[in-house]
């Protein structure tokens, strides 16, 4: 029987990003057969990929271990890994599977030795001698072959049996996107931190909006709710992402915004905390409730109402995946009335509401395109949001960002920007400063980028540089497959 993997499995696999997976097999460096890859191509593409010595491995070893210790002192509540019952429900599915596994085997066993025993005896079976003779030496030099594979496959295995008890997957339908489900996260809560942007409301069992209908694999509850499903909507296999978990691997039907017009406009109340000054930017650190979560897009803006008299349009700088905890960067600009609030009035038990989302400065869903962002000021805003989803998302074959300044200019929060840059293969950190009339400094980021017609370019700063910005993309001889912009007023 083959061993088809889908993509995301056979990433986690090996310890890769899918982006970089898609792109092997753009490359012609892996075959895929409608999207799934045999499991002998993928260890023999990343021969290095060894179970005894995998981060992956080592996470949910560490996982366990701190499950471990936590259950010993009574804290069961916070545990990281599957609960007991899950991890039993999951190993009793792979076991079902293992058993069915074993009798197909054994059947295919079978089937070799009586065409083994009919090639040694050609006359007895009607078989032309030399045939039956070259076909037996066929058999049995392709069976040494597989026994003699290299011990990478039956490695990749037991790693995928591991984390199949560690983390079940999760195909949705229609839209084709899929997940793991690791720790307790329900499985809205995982299909979150991974980028979908799905329909939901309350995050807690009440509202009933996160409602699916389960196709195939099976859930187990995990939270109480309030919410009632009739009993058609139970016989029909609908139960809420927020409140349950998969026990094996799962598809699951449920609908999903694919541009910003799906998301409905929300008010919802915001609390403070954290208020950081960072080289001359005001980081606004805000909290919804847990039971009325910000849906939006990365990218996005909301209307923030500081009080009564005071509105204005932010964009937001965290990633949806993070829906409870939105972010927002204001500039120092002495005199203008956001500015002077949020450094002299404004304090940490003060109560803030936002309206939205709103805007299109959004990444099509899901692209497999290479990213390049270029930021100028607190256009890093909008673009942090962008890149932490798309780094959730995990499809994008590279992203690049730039961030540009004038001479002196200190880039706050570059810190993040160079954490990312060290620790993932697929992101690259760049900071120019140039003379704000110049756009020489385009003229480089052009000369490395060979196949601009690839990228999707998302440029986000104040009017005058995007301006200058656009206009030199549009005159260019090449120019990029896709070029979004984004005004920042602050
Ligand atoms: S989001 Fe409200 S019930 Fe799941």
């Amino acid at each position: 029987m083959e061993n088809l993997l889908n993509l995301s499995r056979a990433a986690k696999l090996v310890g890769v990003s899918r982006g970089s997976l898609q792109q092997k097999i753009q490359d012609g460096e892996i075959q895929s057969f409608e999207g799934l890859i045999r499991l002998e191509d993928l260890a023999q593409a990343f021969p290095d990929a060894d179970i005894e010595h995998s981060n992956e491995m080592d996470r949910y070893d560490r996982i366990i271990e701190e499950a471990l210790i936590r259950a010993r002192y009574g804290k069961m509540q916070q545990l990281l890994a599957p609960d007991i019952a899950t991890m039993t429900a999951r190993a009793a599915t792979l076991n079902k599977e293992l058993i069915r596994i074993k009798d197909k085997f054994r059947q295919h066993l079978d089937i070799i030795e009586q065409l083994k025993a009919k090639l040694t005896h050609p006359q007895e079976n009607q078989l032309e001698a030399a045939t039956a003779k070259e076909l037996l030496n066929w058999l049995s030099q392709r069976l040494d072959e597989r026994e003699q594979d290299d011990d990478q496959v039956p490695y990749l295995v037991d790693k995928d049996t591991y984390l199949k008890v560690m983390a079940a997957h999760v195909r949705m339908v229609p839209s084709g996107h899929d997940f793991f489900v690791e720790g307790q996260d329900s499985i809205l809560e995982a299909a979150l931190r991974n980028g979908l942007t799905l329909e939901y409301g309350c995050s807690s069992g009440n509202c009933g909006l996160c409602k699916a209908r389960v196709l195939s694999g099976n859930v187990k509850q995990i939270k109480h709710s309030d919410y009632h499903l009739s009993e058609s909507e139970r016989l029909d296999n609908i139960i809420l992402m927020c409140c349950n978990t998969p026990v094996s691997d799962i598809t699951l039907e449920a609908p999903e915004a694919s541009t910003s017009d799906d998301i409905p406009e929300q008010t919802i109340p915001l609390s403070i905390r954290k208020l950081d000054q960072i080289d001359g930017i005001t980081v606004l650190q805000t909290r919804t409730p847990r039971t009325q979560r910000l849906r939006f897009m990365a990218g996005q803006t909301v209307e923030v109402s500081f009080n009564p008299e005071l509105q204005s349009r932010l964009h937001i700088a965290s990633c949806p995946c993070d829906d409870m905890n939105i972010q927002f960067h204001l500039p120092t600009i002495p005199g203008d009335p956001v500015s002077d609030y949020v450094q002299h009035e404004m304090s940490k038990s003060d109560k803030l509401q936002i309206k939205g989302p709103y805007g299109d400065f959004v990444i099509a869903d899901e692209t497999m395109s290479p990213l390049l962002f270029i930021a100028y000021d607190t256009g890093f805003a909008p673009i942090k949001g962008l890149i932490e989803n798309a780094l959730a998302q995990d499809t994008a074959q590279t992203i690049t960002l730039y961030r540009v300044g004038e001479p002196n200019t200190a880039f706050y929060l570059r810190n993040i920007c160079r954490s990312w840059n060290d620790a993932l293969d697929v992101f690259h950190y760049h900071e120019i400063t140039t003379e704000p009339d110049s756009s020489r400094y385009l003229d480089e980021i052009v000369s490395q980028h060979h196949r601009l017609e690839e990228y999707l370019v998302y440029l986000a700063g104040p009017y005058e540089w995007l301006a200058k910005a656009q206009d030199y993309f549009a005159n260019l001889e090449q120019g990029p497959a896709e070029i979004k912009i984004e005004i920042m007023k602050y």
